[in-house]
């Protein structure tokens, strides 16, 4: 979308249904600097910021040593999820901050954002929308992190729960009220006619949530909690979004707990090897397997990725939810899986 297949698509085939902004709207997620100003233009919350080029490379460094870290240091581009470093150490990141700028993450890198470090417990807010009327989704939280309790490296995510116990209605109606209109104002400002999800990527610092990125689609592994708690027919929501008809859409959600868990090659997220012949058992109930990084080789399922499968459970509470993705999890056998064994326990204190 950042390269433009939606004003493609929409060009070369008029009278298709396209879910996704243009290349215009996808800068919220395309450009950490185009979605810092656009909300700094909005009032909409986040961490106060500077940008940085070559130009002004000494206003950069002038700024790290001036103030206590962490230091956030953003790739304005896109960088596959690896382009936001958060470093303790000044001088450690008036060197990480030279490197960026001369091209550590190529292109995406030669402009960087330097953010104030927020402190708080994040989680994700979704939103259909036809850029005028919206429909709120079922918020998320994820596990970054490749290890028990939040350690070890990043990661695409090594699970996700919704609903999240520490949101709630109070939140949504901040959420509501200070981020997602302005953004949808925002956008009509700038006469982006932004047709698809935005996922606002948040944290809650001191009861307040402020905006930490905005995505211009779904998210993995959000999306597997997030849509099997959805109970419509996605289609109509769909079709109600092409007919301008989403204000008339009641989102009815299934209030359990859905917990999902990913299973990824031994050694991710860095080197892992592929391959791996799956034994998946016949007798798996109550979860819903999403395949991933896997292929089809003849009748055999091998691992094709470091995320391989993601196992989706619903329950009363997160520990039952987790809890049949555990059990379901030693019926999908690979060599070197892996996977986290504490998804959501962080938030049982929390309830
Ligand atoms: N200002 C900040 N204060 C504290 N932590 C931050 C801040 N900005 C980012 N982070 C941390 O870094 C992570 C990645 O940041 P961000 O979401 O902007 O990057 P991204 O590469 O767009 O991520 P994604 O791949 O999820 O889209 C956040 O989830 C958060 O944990
Ligand atoms: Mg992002």
């Amino acid at each position: 979308m950042v390269a433009g297949i939606t004003d493609y698509l929409r060009e070369q085939i008029p009278g298709l249904l396209i879910i996704g902004p243009d290349k215009q709207g996808a800068l919220l997620e395309g450009s950490k600097s185009y979605a810092k100003q656009f909300m700094k233009e909005n009032n909409i919350p986040t961490a106060s910021f500077i940008k940085v080029t070559l130009d002004n490379l000494i206003d950069g460094i002038n700024h790290i040593r001036g103030n206590k870290g962490p230091y956030v240091l953003k790739a304005d581009g896109l960088a596959g999820g690896k382009g936001v470093l958060i470093i303790d150490d000044a001088e450690e990141a008036v060197v990480m901050l030279k490197e960026m700028i001369n091209g550590k993450f190529g292109e995406a890198s030669i402009c960087v954002i330097i953010e104030q470090f927020l402190k708080g417990l994040e989680f994700s807010v979704f939103i259909l929308t036809d850029g005028q009327y919206y429909v709120l989704l079922p918020e998320a939280k994820d596990y970054k992190r490749i290890g028990v309790g939040d350690t070890g490296l990043n990661t695409g995510g090594m699970g996700a729960v919704s609903p999240v116990p520490f949101v709630d209605s109070d939140m949504i109606q901040k959420v509501r009220n200070r981020i997602i209109l302005p953004t949808l104002s925002g956008l009509q400002k700038r006469n982006i006619d932004y047709l698809g999800f935005i996922f606002f990527g948040l944290i809650e610092v001191g009861g307040e949530p402020f905006v930490i990125e905005y995505n211009c689609r779904m998210g993995d592994p959000e999306t597997e909690v997030v849509f099997p708690r959805i109970k419509n027919d996605f289609v109509e929501l769909l079709e109600a979004l092409r007919d301008q008809d989403l204000y008339e859409i009641r989102l009815d959600t299934d209030t359990r707990t859905a917990a999902t868990v990913m299973m990824v090659s031994g050694g991710y997220p860095e080197t892992y090897e592929k391959g791996k012949t799956i034994n998946i058992a016949s007798d798996i109930n109550d979860s819903i397997i999403f395949h991933s990084g896997t292929t089809l080789d003849g009748p055999t399922v091998k691992t094709n990725g470091g995320r391989v499968i993601a196992i989706t459970s619903m329950g009363d509470s997160i520990e039952e939810a987790v809890d049949i993705s555990m059990r379901n999890s030693e019926k999908i056998i690979f060599e070197g899986s892996y996977y986290r064994r504490d998804i959501g326990l962080d938030l049982k204190s929390l309830t």
